[in-house]
């Protein structure tokens, strides 16, 4: 299968990275060019790139810029330094583990490369480049399993979708958003619900901005209308994206998700997780051990320029959620779709 998406949110040019500003979308479509290891860490701190196989794949090249700003030619002064650059990627952002996983790939890449710094530098831009195109080759793969896996009847679906785990959010095609376009592409699709997903909006102007561009049927909804529209019937399945999913299928995504997987059980409808084997941390026995990113409280006082609350109030704004696994019927990855009983069963395909 080609991928129908266009849509590539980090792609290496010539001598540096470029990537889709997400922060100006939909209003905008800008491209930001990233020559310094500092400018992609501080791309994935304010979310210029965000998605967790995005952010995996900004911080492989991120890791590769570091490295080609080192100058000493001492291949153990040059592992020292390579790690005080994967520190600083590391401190960007903490939920989404394919940052991490991306990074130790790097360095373990480096310390395992034979040769020159100047051979191993190469290395570290092909290393980048391989992570970059597999996620591609993966979401398509999980929007394959994704589609077998989706419920036979009605003979086109409903499915709605939480936040942006589409082209934008991974090296293109996306993970949930992946299984959206290829129940589409078979013309299983009747249409996409995208929640608009508080407080940032990824849903409104991210997912349905994708789905506008391929002419992708979808109708945007607020959060809170979720259980209102399965209980009027408008919904078949749900699939949603993960920034971490624990050993036992505990699935840390994008704040609401939880609730979205309550109320789907609530209304006996199926809830799949869609991710690369890149986005499970089996170090994690449960999702209680899922490390929560907690953003700037502007994100939820204001609303554009507007201060939607009064002086005094105090904020409390987790960026992500976990939903346990007994909520969740399927996880999606590029190798099939699991119970998340039987995840353990993938260790051993995951690429260290
Ligand atoms: O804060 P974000 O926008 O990086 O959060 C993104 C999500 O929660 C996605 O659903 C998740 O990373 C999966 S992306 C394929």
């Amino acid at each position: 299968m080609s991928p129908s998406s266009q849509v590539f949110p980090v792609l290496w040019y010539e001598d540096h990275v470029r990537l889709i500003d997400q922060n100006h979308l939909p209003t905008s479509y800008e491209v930001v060019e990233i020559s310094r290891c500092d400018d992609m860490a501080t791309a994935i701190k304010t979310m210029i790139v965000r998605g967790a196989p995005a952010i995996g794949v900004a911080a492989a090249y991120g890791m590769y810029l570091g490295a080609r700003e080192i100058t000493t030619e001492n291949r153990d002064q040059f592992l020292i330094q390579l790690e005080q650059v994967a520190q600083k990627l590391r401190e960007t952002r903490p939920t989404a583990v394919n940052l991490f996983w991306a990074i130790d790939r790097m360095l373990k890449t480096a310390r395992q490369t034979v040769g020159s710094v100047s051979y191993i530098k190469e290395v570290l831009l092909s290393t980048a480049q391989t992570i970059n195109a597999d996620d591609i080759a993966t979401c398509e793969a999980i929007g394959a399993h994704g589609l077998r896996a989706l419920p036979q009847t009605p003979a086109q679906l409903r499915l709605l979708t939480h936040c942006n785990a589409g082209a934008l959010a991974t090296a293109g095609y996306g993970t949930a958003l992946g299984v959206v376009r290829s129940a589409w592409q078979a013309g299983r699709l009747e249409r996409l619900y995208a929640d608009e997903t508080r407080p940032r909006l990824q849903g409104a102007k991210l997912t349905v901005w994708e789905c506008v561009q391929e002419g992708i049927p979808v109708t945007l909804i607020t959060d809170s209308m979720a259980a209102h529209s399965m209980k009027r019937g408008r919904i078949d399945a749900v699939v949603v994206g993960a920034d971490r999913i624990a050993a036992n299928g505990d699935t840390a995504n994008k704040i609401g998700t939880y609730s979205l997987a309550i109320v789907s059980k609530a209304h006996g409808i199926p809830f799949f997780v869609a991710a690369p084997l890149s986005t499970i941390d089996f170090k994690l026995s449960t999702g209680e051990q899922i490390p929560i990113e907690e953003r700037d409280p502007a994100e939820i006082y204001q609303i554009g320029n507007t201060i939607i609350c009064p002086p005094g109030t105090e904020f409390y704004n987790p960026a992500f959620d976990v939903t346990p696994a007994d909520l969740i019927t399927g996880i999606i990855t590029e190798h099939g779709v699991m119970k998340p009983a039987e995840l353990m069963q993938l260790q051993t395909k995951q690429v260290v």
